[in-house]
């Protein structure tokens, strides 16, 4: 198809005019259609001529690479040739972008508690990202994960609102670099605003009993933050909250995003949010009141809801809506266009990509986010192995060598793109390869177990709007032969290395779980493994935290690797022989039993008693929670003041010591408990860490700073506030009280 020669040149045309005016002049030459068509973004795996020619689409997703130059060929041919934004979710990583570089999932991160760390990588995945022509991330996730049986917690920080803030903040400046006309600056994208997370029993998308106050002390600070911050665009989620669908939350959008943060960027809706109003949640009578509900509430970019289209047009003949009703969101999303400078340069794939993606210093970089993101949880002295001392390990398990598994969701194989199966296996290191490469010992694998077979959903293959329905996980049954088999390579080994977790199927959106155990085989496989006796080092693929079974209270170690890309496998090895020393602290409690659930640790005061009659509250590990190979003791908590007024900060100062044999980096905690609150509040919140190598034998005097502007709560007419009163600073290695040493003070 060749292009139509330009006969005229308008002034939207001309870079050298401010981009309000070019804005002004470009939609006052629009018609209803193309104006309608600039709000529509569409899955570019459907029909692209009908998306761009006939519905003017200002932007389309999941596009293979082919595609792309395809749906730029299109806006060629269209009257005003605006450009195309190309949106994916490449959320760790180019998520399906054959051979890019596949980091550990966000919650796998966020157990680095570095924030410097993932600003790195959000950086090199704009590099990857950008240098193929797509223009905008659907990352990062700022959910807050409560209930585990929800199949997206791998996809979030974990479960602290403080640490998601860090994180997130530092993602969205990796992403956006220096500013949009950066040709490798992509739009960063937080979501899922706001409260999707809190569903009911783990269910994807279900009402969010959220309080307004609620949100505000939790559930809203994140995003509150990197709205100020600039990032570029909010997305929403899938649920209703008291009622309201999300999409059309005006208290939400208008009042609280636009209003009290001054947000001027992008707002767009989650998947078919404006189809699911009529078809699913049923709010809404027909495709014309969705389409006028959801331009009223403010959403500026419609995603995967064709009939969008023919509904707003439909809602303007009805006098739903007025002609200019689409003006303002239209000429947001022209902006961004022309901040990208897509109107002289429609950032198509560049020559020589191939040296950007998957390039050696990413995969650098990936490297040591996995070794970063690996959690030591039990260690009897087992690790690190001595090669020396080891002469055979048995890899047993299903998930030692599965490499697409290893990767997770949003990854190559898991499902979401179409246009590949995976990430080319070469690139990949699983555990078995990570294990085989690092020493020289003997190394056997067997599988020890099946995880699930699949049979189809018998409500029927589609839901009511086309979508694919997920089939219906079935596990699978302990195999004798097996299991067998991995029992004769444990017995006949120095040390097993037993890799369990989770698969794509029992991950993710619309995957939720009603249970945390292990699923199949493996509680078996774990079981016999333990009982022959040998020293038995789990390894926890599991994308969010699973219930263990009994027996691994007998194990020599565990440690929790969440899915940790490419490099998980080489990573783990280099912890395992102690080539690199352990550092990740949780950022997400596990729990002991599914029925436990929520177990995050800043919950509010005030239940009686904290167990139940059947079993104790208490997670199995816990929130800040991580082991190094060294041991490490906290003293001498002072504040320099332990009266403060509310500008001022509190400034503490601890000594860590290290007092083993092998070096440390430390993640110091500090918390806030506010001594008396005048509503109900959490016990303690995070509220500052900081990072410290301390090498053997070394004490290092930590200098630890919260503004009193943060000891804040939110009271019962929603206002966040400090109280005056008494405070409590408490530092430490994780939020275990047991482990926090404590100083008072005092707030006029
Ligand atoms: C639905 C998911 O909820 C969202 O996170 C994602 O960005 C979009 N689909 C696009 O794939």
């Amino acid at each position: 198809m060749t292009s139509p020669t330009l006969t005229t040149t308008h002034p939207y045309q001309d870079p050298a005019l401010s981009i309000p005016e070019r804005v002004a002049d470009l939609l006052g030459r629009m018609t209803l259609e193309e104006k309608i068509g600039q709000m529509l973004q569409l899955d570019a795996r459907d029909d692209l001529d009908d998306h761009i020619l006939r519905r003017q689409a200002g932007s389309i997703l999941h596009t293979s690479p082919e595609r792309i130059l395809r749906a730029n060929e299109l806006t060629a041919h269209t009257r005003l040739r605006i450009p195309l934004l190309v949106a994916e979710d490449c959320i760790h990583g180019h998520s399906f972008w054959p051979g890019a570089t596949i980091y550990p999932t966000q919650l796998g991160m966020a157990a680095s508690w570095d924030a410097g760390l993932l600003e790195r990588v959000a950086r090199a995945t704009a590099e990857e990202v950008a240098a193929t022509g797509i223009h905008w991330t659907f990352s990062p996730v700022l959910c807050i994960s409560r209930d585990l049986r929800w199949g997206r917690v791998g996809e979030t920080f974990g479960e602290d609102p403080f640490l998601i803030g860090e994180l997130a903040s530092a993602m969205v400046r990796g992403y956006q670099g220096d500013g949009l006309d950066d040709p490798t600056a992509i739009l960063a994208t937080a979501k899922h605003f706001a409260g999707y997370s809190e569903t009911q029993g783990g269910r994807d998308a279900s009402e969010a009993d959220i309080s307004r106050r609620k949100l505000r002390s939790w559930f809203l600070p994140p995003f509150e933050r990197v709205a100020r911050e600039g990032c570029r665009s909010f997305m929403l989620g899938y649920q209703t909250m008291d009622g309201v669908p999300i999409t059309t939350n005006e208290w939400l959008l208008s009042e609280v995003l636009r209003g009290e943060w001054g947000y001027t960027g992008t707002l767009i809706t989650d998947w078919d949010n404006v189809g699911r109003m009529v078809w699913e949640q049923r709010v809404q009578p027909d495709y014309p009141h969705a389409s006028a509900a959801a331009v009223t509430a403010g959403n500026d970019m419609i995603m995967n809801t064709p009939g969008f289209f023919e509904g707003a047009l439909d809602a303007v003949a009805q006098g739903l809506l007025g002609e200019d009703a689409f003006d303002v969101a239209a000429g947001r999303i022209l902006t961004l266009k022309f901040e990208l400078g897509l109107f002289e340069d429609p950032r198509l794939p560049v020559e020589g990509l191939e040296q950007i993606v998957g390039s050696a210093d990413h995969t650098a970089l990936n490297l040591d986010a996995a070794r970063r993101s690996l959690v030591l949880l039990e260690n009897d002295g087992v690790l690190p192995l001595d090669p020396a001392a080891v002469r055979r390990v048995a890899v047993v398990g299903p998930l030692a060598d599965d490499a697409q598994s290893q990767l997770g969701d949003w990854a190559g194989g898991s499902g979401q793109a179409g246009w590949l199966d995976g990430q080319p296996r070469e690139m990949i290191s699983t555990v078995l390869d990570g294990l085989r490469a690092i020493a020289p010992w003997e190394v056997t694998h067997s599988r020890g177990a099946e995880i699930l077979t699949l049979a189809p959903d018998p409500a029927g293959s589609t839901f009511p709007d086309g979508q694919p329905r997920p089939p219906v996980v079935k596990p699978a049954a302990p195999d004798h032969a097996l299991l067998a088999e991995a029992v004769a390579a444990a017995s006949d080994s120095d040390v097993v290395v037993a890799v369990v977790g989770d698969r794509i199927e029992l991950v993710g959106e619309g995957r939720s779980t009603a249970t945390l155990e292990l699923v199949g085989g493996q509680i078996a496989l774990l079981d016999a493994v333990i009982a022959t006796g040998k020293p038995v080092i789990v390894v926890l693929l599991a994308s969010k935290p699973l219930v263990l079974p009994a027996s691994v209270q007998r194990a020599a170690a565990v440690i929790w690797a969440a899915n940790p890309g490419m490099q998980g496998g080489r990573a783990l090895a280099e912890i395992i022989t102690g080539r690199v020393e352990p550092s990740g602290r949780l950022p997400i409690s596990f729990a002991r039993h599914v029925g436990q659930q929520p177990t995050y640790y800043n919950q509010i005061r005030g239940q009686h008693g904290d167990r139940y009659a059947d079993l104790t509250q208490a997670p199995a590990w816990v929130f800040g929670e991580g082991r190094s190979y060294t041991t490490v003791e906290y003293g001498d908590l002072s504040l320099e003041s332990t009266t403060l007024g509310r500008g001022d900060t509190i400034v503490g100062h601890v000594t860590v010591t290290n007092t083993g044999e092998r070096p440390v980096r430390e993640t110091v905690q500090v918390y806030v408990r506010d001594a008396v609150t005048s509503v109900s509040w959490t016990d303690k919140e995070l509220k500052a860490y900081r990072q410290v190598d301390v090498a053997p034998g070394e004490s290092v005097r930590v200098r630890l700073e919260v503004p009193v502007a943060d000891c804040s709560i939110v009271d019962a007419a929603g206002i966040r506030l400090v109280e005056p009163g008494g405070f409590e600073l408490l530092i430490g290695p994780s939020s275990r009280d047991d482990q926090l040493l404590a100083a008072g003070f005092e707030v006029g």
